[in-house]
């Protein structure tokens, strides 16, 4: 039986499967580290961890399996996009990487944006600059740390680090490019053009390719460490956002899926290019060659239930631990008991400020309406509710170009909670599917690797062969109706509190 592996390097822990040539996922190992948040609205980690965490997963996948090291033919990264890795000439971190939900370089988006416009910046990235995006962050690296920036020799994103580390390449593929801004998107290339307006050398960019090909081999002295083989092909990979669609099997025309993880998008599948007008949803090159996909990013979706989680329910952790559950198990069982609209309190999700659908840095998270019956129980679920209503927000941007989601694919691990699905059921007034095996992007970067390495002819073929859906929430209208009210004084929060949030930034 041949094998491979598919690595995902999420913000909140790396996850590492090992894959049968069946498709059956038969080991997995988990690394969990915190993300460091220096000031309001910023956040960092140390490129080291990763590298730690990696290595630590792959030798646990390879020891507790037993697989013959031979029989692994391929590897595939997939990883949180738009971290920028910044190395010296040792391929030493120069700094901590500055992470996809850090907005630290609003000022630097305004630069950009003096020096190119908006409609060019969606002409060529086919995105407008982004505070969140590699790009901005390099320029504010470049000025607020010129001694740091002077020492930079390579810009590696987050999974590419990983690979660096692996194989000793310097390489990148087209979904995770896409997020550097650096990118022209129709033609899948870097952009000339951006890289010399924004003077930001190409020879500190890596070497750019589809997600299925091949970058190279593990290093000999890396597979003796971690127990895998020299032969290993490592193949380019993808942003975990990319590797979630083949792992949930969203790889045709009109296909969607969400993702309820520590980030929360929807994404959709497109044969052709699109542009967005306005920007208002992020248009990347997908994994699959030669496609494209939407993806409307609220900035902190599932993080919000971090957050709730990590500093107001030990209890509830405590208690899943012991009962050997998961979090999102025991959050089910207790905002079933709270009715939708969670008693009048509506929650807004922008604890990093947002992206899409307001596009704005400096907005922040409120819960509205708290009144003395409101419990944890409550506060739960109006976070999972107002989760739902930036996702259904993203939704209706797409419904405006005229691309209806019809069905849903869900993965991370809120889509564990039948609650959740229920909820975006109604929201998106279509059906929820969860998909057998909950890898989700970590499984789609064993595609890929699988592909590379020639186990699989080709990314579609895998994902059709290999992903099943079970487990469908088909949607109540009259819940949707109820719903729908709630929606409707959530959509009214952004212009009735934008002054206010951004006087607040200012004090
Ligand atoms: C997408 C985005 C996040 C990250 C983190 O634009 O920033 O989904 O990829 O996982």
């Amino acid at each position: 039986m041949n094998y491979v592996i598919g690595v995902d390097l999420g913000t909140s822990a790396t996850k590492t499967i090992l894959v049968n040539e069946k498709g059956r996922t038969v080991c997995s190992a988990e690394y969990s580290y915190t993300m460091d948040t220096p000031q309001n609205g910023w956040a960092e980690q140390d490129p080291r961890i990763w590298r730690k965490a990696v290595l630590e997963t792959l030798k646990e996948v390879m020891q507790r399996s037993g697989v013959n090291r031979d029989s692994v033919l391929g590897l595939g990264l997939s990883g949180q996009m738009h971290g920028s890795v910044v190395l010296d000439e040792n391929d030493e971190p120069v700094r901590k990487a500055i992470l996809w939900c850090d907005q630290r370089s609003v000022r630097q988006t305004q630069e950009m944006l003096r020096l190119i416009s908006f409609e060019q910046w969606l002409e060529i990235t086919a995105n407008p600059p982004l505070a969140a995006w590699t790009a901005a962050k390099l320029l504010w690296i470049r000025e607020n740390e010129p001694q740091n920036y002077s020492r930079i020799r390579h810009v590696l994103l987050p999974k590419d680090y990983i690979r660096l580390v692996l194989t000793g390449e310097y390489a990148t593929d087209v979904s995770d490019a896409t997020g550097m801004q650096l990118l022209d998107v129709k033609n899948r290339r870097w952009s000339d053009e951006v890289l010399r307006v924004l003077q930001i050398d190409r020879s500190l960019l890596g070497t750019l390719y589809e997600s299925a090909e091949a970058t190279g081999t593990v290093r000999r002295s890396i597979a003796e460490e971690c127990g895998l083989s020299d032969k290993t092909i490592v193949a380019a990979g993808g942003s975990d956002n990319a590797c979630a669609a083949l792992g949930t099997g969203v790889v045709n025309e009109g296909q969607a899926f969400v993702t309820l993880g520590t980030s929360s998008v929807v994404y959709t599948h497109f044969q052709e290019y699109i542009q967005i007008p306005g920007g208002g949803l992020h248009v990347c090159c997908c994994a699959v060659p030669g496609c494209w996909h939407s993806m409307g990013g609220p900035m902190s979706a599932g993080m919000s239930i971090e957050w709730f989680k990590n500093n107001f329910c030990q209890d509830l952790m405590q208690k899943a631990k012991e009962r050997g559950e998961s979090f999102y198990e025991q959050l089910t069982e207790m905002v079933e008991h709270v009715p939708i609209g969670s008693d009048r309190l509506i929650y807004l999700p922008f604890l990093m400020g947002e992206r899409t659908p307001h596009m704005d840095p400096l907005y922040r998270g409120a819960f509205l309406g708290l009144s003395e019956v409101h419990t944890q129980a409550h506060m739960l679920r109006s976070i999972m509710e107002g989760i739902s209503f930036s996702l259904a927000d993203c939704n209706d941007l797409l419904k405006k170009q005229n691309i209806k989601v019809t069905s849903l694919r869900v993965t991370g691990g809120g889509s564990r909670s039948i609650a959740y699905r229920k909820m975006l059921a109604a929201l998106f007034r279509c059906d929820v599917h969860e998909v057998e095996g909950r890898e989700g992007a970590a499984y789609g970067a064993a595609i890929l690797g699988g592909v590379a390495s020639k186990l699989f002819s080709s990314v579609q073929e895998a994902c059709m062969a290999f992903v099943r859906e079970k487990n469908t929430v088909t949607y109540s209208k009259k819940e949707a109706d109820i719903y729908d009210r709630f929606h409707q004084v959530y959509d009214h929060m952004y212009d009735a509190l934008k002054d206010s949030f951004h006087e607040l930034a200012q004090l």
